[in-house]
This record gives C-alpha cells, sequence and structure tokens, in this order.
C-alpha cells in the first residue's frame, strides 16, 4: 500500500533523519512539508529541509513555512541540535525555493485535494496543526491520523515531566488532541530507544552515497551530544515515527486516555491514564472525560526499527 503524508517538522537534526526515511521508503508518498518553529527558527527549518531534500535526492516537494511561535509561549529553540538546528554540519544551501504559500495553505491545499486520506507525521511543536484544525475544522475529515512525535508517558526531557514539543507550545497539542482526529503518540517511551549501532554510524557516514553520509553525520551529531550513553551509536529519534507509520508492528501500542497538562509545574506534560480499573475521578465526575483515548507506543522492537531505518536509508542516493 502507499501511505499518502504531509510532513510537518522543525529540522532539526532528527527531524532531518525522519524525511530521508519518509522521501525513500516505498510505501510513503510525500505531499508536502511543513515546517514550524521549534529546535530552531522557522526560517532555519526552511532551510535545513530544503537542503536535506537536495542531499536525499528528493524530487520537488513542496516545503512551506509556518508558525514563527508557539500560540502562547515565546519561542525557545532547543541546545541539543547546533546553532542552526542542523548539528552546525554546514550543509550547502539549496537553489530550491519554498512554496509561496503559508504552511497552514499549504495543509489545507493538500488535504482538501487529495481523493484518498493523508497522514500527518508531527514531528514538531504543533502550532500548525492547531491553527490548520481551528481555521479548517472542516480537513479534519480528511486526515487518516494524527501519527506525532511528542510527549511521554514516562518522564520528559524539556522539563522533568514534559516533552519538549509538547511541552514548546502546551494548547496547540492540547487543541489537535481535542479536534476529534485519530492520534497515534510516539512518544519518549519509544523515541529514546532506538539507537544505531556505532560501527553502522561510522559505514554510513564514510559511505559513498550523500544521503548517507548526511545521516552518518547526524547520527554521530546525536551520539557525541548524549551526555550520558556517549559510548553508543545515535539514536534515530523523529525517524522512528516514520518507522511506526510502516512497521506498527515492531511496536507495543496501547489505546489510553491522554490530555496535555497546561498548568503549573507539570505544564506540557501528556498526562497517560494507564490505570487498568476505574478510579475515584471516574466515580465521582470529570476526570478520564477530560482525556482522548489515542493509541500510545509504549515499548519497540529496537533492533527491527533501526534495521529499517539503515535499509531504507541506503535506497537513497
Ligand atoms: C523532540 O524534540 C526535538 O528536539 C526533536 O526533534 C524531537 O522532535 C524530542 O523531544
Ligand atoms: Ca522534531
Amino acid at each position: 500500500m502507499t501511505w499518502r503524508v504531509i510532513l510537518d517538522v522543525d529540522t532539526g537534526v532528527d527531524d532531518a533523519m525522519a524525511i530521508l526515511m519518509a522521501v525513500a521508503h516505498p510505501e510513503i508518498e510525500v505531499l508536502g512539508i511543513t515546517c514550524v518553529e521549534g529546535n530552531t527558527s522557522v526560517d532555519n527549518v526552511v532551510a535545513n529541509t530544503l537542503a536535506v531534500l537536495d542531499a536525499a535526492g528528493a524530487p520537488d516537494i513542496p516545503v512551506a513555512a509556518g508558525a514563527r511561535r508557539p500560540l502562547i509561549e515565546p519561542s525557545r529553540p532547543s541546545h541539543v541540535h547546533g546553532s542552526d538546528g542542523m548539528g552546525d554540519l554546514g550543509l550547502p544551501r539549496s537553489a530550491r525555493s519554498a512554496d509561496p504559500r503559508h504552511a497552514i495553505d499549504l495543509l489545507h491545499d493538500l488535504l482538501m485535494q487529495s481523493d484518498a486520506p493523508v497522514t500527518i507525521i508531527a514531528l514538531a511543536p504543533q502550532t500548525n496543526l492547531a491553527l490548520l484544525l481551528r481555521q479548517h475544522p472542516e480537513v479534519a475529515d480528511r486526515i487518516e491520523r494524527i501519527l506525532f512525535m511528542g510527549g511521554s508517558a514516562s518522564g520528559g526531557n524539556a522539563t522533568p515531566v514534559a516533552e519538549f514539543n509538547v511541552w514548546h507550545d502546551p494548547e496547540a497539542a492540547a487543541i489537535a488532541l481535542d479536534a476529534g482526529v485519530p492520534a497515534f503518540m510516539y512518544g519518549l517511551d519509544v523515541f529514546n530507544q532506538v539507537t544505531i549501532d556505532e560501527a553502522d554510524a561510522d559505514a554510513l557516514r564514510d559511505g559513498p552515497t550523500a544521503s548517507g553520509r548526511l545521516a552518518g553525520a547526524l547520527l554521530h551529531f546525536q551520539m557525541a551530544d548524549d551526555p550520558v550513553n556517549s559510548s553508543y551509536g545515535g539514536h534515530i529519534g523523529d525517524a522512528g515515527a516514520v518507522c511506526a507509520l510502516v512497521d506498527p508492528g515492531a511496536l507495543h501500542v496501547e489505546r489510553l486516555p491522554v490530555r496535555v497538562e497546561l498548568a503549573g509545574h507539570s505544564r506540557g506534560q501528556t498526562v497517560v491514564d494507564r490505570r487498568q480499573r476505574a478510579g475515584e475521578d471516574t466515580v465521582h465526575g470529570d476526570g478520564p472525560a477530560a482525556a482522548h483515548p489515542i493509541d500510545v507506543a509504549l515499548d519497540v522492537d529496537v533492533p527491527r526499527f533501526a534495521r529499517l531505518f539503515l535499509d531504507t536509508i541506503a535506497r537513497l542516493p
């Protein structure tokens, strides 16, 4: 089968690997890529995304700039992607141009023009998606699913309890979750697990293809940046969400109520209700009513996703 996909990105070292993976996979048709401020400024995100498409030898996929800051918070770029958001690898600037439409308009046009449902793979703060769903609620029926990297059923990374993409724009994540569109959460519980062996990252970095060399350099950047596990290979990060689309059987998934915490010290946390039986809040009132059952990936067959990533990347020039 072929998955029709729009990627929403903040490229982003690991977003770059996700783009490589998506354009390489024979069962994925990338209709467009929308960019949002997150890891770095939206201008950097657009430039990085176009440069990655060049390295991949990808066809002329439309890339559009979107929201320049979260709905409420100021911009808070990530400190783990280098000053340009792409590990300061010095990639040549692309001669491709961004699509003149705003990301919201590109999303709207692609969704309304498609004669089959489209999967949105959201790898960034969900500001673009929230604006889209508020401005054009009619697109909800056109979306097969929002498969998002974000959140966590355990701990956080931006704060002790909040994952970066959701923490960056919690209101946006809550709006997307509330829109009545099926959702699949590829959160930190699985995101952090999928690593590539150092020998495989070396082989990519020193290999014959431009895209392989890029993937190898990105993996080595991740590896060097990891203060805890610097002896192992880098992780594929957002690319795991693309793996989740084409090989969901490698994941342990449960349908669970999830809501986004919007206040206090746990702002940006995804509260995932894993209780086996009803609690006091259910008995007495309004708890789970505020949470939406979505598919949550809780565990992953790491070698299977690592192999899928490497085999898919190997198809690129
Ligand atoms: C997420 O935050 C970003 O830094 C990564 O690109 C990923 O999408 C992980 O928390
Ligand atoms: Ca990202």
